[in-house]
């Protein structure tokens, strides 16, 4: 099977434009007496970057298509992902309208205005409130069937651009690594944050025939390992389904130590992996994703947790939340 070709089926919007560096980490290895490499995800173009917007090349392509004007999507008041929909609309001429939930149940000033939610008001989303999105999906479909009620065409990214069509763009980035490690680098593993799970189960099936032997590990940043697993493995069935990808689906591994106390709450550890990163390497990582996952990262190393070889960290991005959470970060 080749993958790019399959990938290449698929309508999608070029909004990223040439490979995001991946590059080695000289003052972290040596700190830690690993290598570790980064894939800079974290200066995809718009709006600060991150990992959204491998998924909406796809996403918004299939809004195009479908006529759509509006994009409608969901998440927290600082989520990356409804603040790069939010950019694309923007870049693309559509109208936005975002519902947002606080899930940590903060009245901190910051993180009700400043941050992703400050982005917002600049790319002038129409913002709408709720309680919880225990429903995201019928929440989603209940703001759309109003809108075409009063004569737009919306078009629902569902929360983290996770369905299947948006986790190719995380199909395309694991076959991006894997050209740039052709030759040059063979990662042991390959750590990411693993959230609405595409991510996760985009690079999984992206590496699992480029890059055999590279374990992928996802750090939960909301879910216990056996909440997240049946998520990565949907998605990955989806996929492959998708993409005629006749192999047994990549080993889903999962790490769930590190997101304490819960979804949205910054702890310790992924604090101090955030000045760490800070400090040695000058690169911005975020409480809520990144942050945890290279607390994990760390962990596992200082626990002896990984195979041999070097360590690739996938930035997601997230970085404009440390504005919110100042003055916890
Ligand atoms: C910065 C950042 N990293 C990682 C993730 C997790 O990606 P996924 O939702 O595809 O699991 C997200 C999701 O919102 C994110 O914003």
């Amino acid at each position: 099977m080749d993958l790019s070709q399959q990938l290449a089926n698929f309508p999608r919007l070029d909004l990223i434009g040439p490979p995001t560096p991946l590059e080695y980490l000289t003052r972290l290895s040596d700190y830690l007496g690993r290598e570790i490499f980064i894939k800079r995800d974290d200066v995809t173009p718009l709006a600060m970057g991150g990992n959204k917007l491998r998924k909406l090349e796809y996403l918004a392509a299939d809004a195009l298509r479908q006529g759509a004007d509006t994009l409608v999507t969901a998440g927290a008041i600082q989520s990356n992902h409804v603040c790069q929909t939010a950019a694309v609309a923007a870049k693309l001429g559509l109208r936005c309208v975002a519902l947002l939930e606080n899930p940590i149940g903060t009245r901190a000033d910051n993180y009700l205005t400043n941050g992703n939610r400050l982005l917002l008001d600049l790319f002038d989303v129409e913002v709408m409130s709720c309680e919880a999105l225990d429903q995201p999906d019928q929440q989603l479909a209940d703001i759309a069937e109003r809108l075409e009620a009063q004569g737009f065409r919306p078009y629902v990214v569902p929360v983290g651009g996770s369905n299947a069509l948006g986790a190719l763009g995380y199909v395309g980035c694991g076959v991006e690594i894997a050209h740039q490690c052709d030759g040059l680098i063979r990662p042991g593993s390959v750590v990411t944050a693993s959230g609405s799970a595409g991510t996760h189960a985009g690079l999984a099936l992206g590496l699992q025939t480029l890059l055999p032997e590279t374990l992928v590990i996802g750090v939960t940043v909301s879910r216990s390992v056996e909440q997240q697993r049946p998520k990565v493995a949907a998605l990955q069935e989806q996929l492959a389904l998708m993409l005629d990808c006749h192999e047994p689906p990549a080993k889903i591994t999962l790490w769930d130590d590190y997101f304490a106390p819960r979804y949205g709450m910054p702890n310790e550890e992924g604090l101090a992996a955030i000045k760490l990163v800070a400090r040695l390497e000058g690169i911005l990582l975020d409480p809520v994703y990144t942050g945890k996952a290279m607390a994990g990262l760390i962990d596992g190393v200082n626990q002896s947790r990984f195979p041999d070889g070097p360590i690739l960290f996938v930035h997601t991005g997230g970085s404009p939340a440390l504005f919110a959470y100042h003055p916890t970060v």
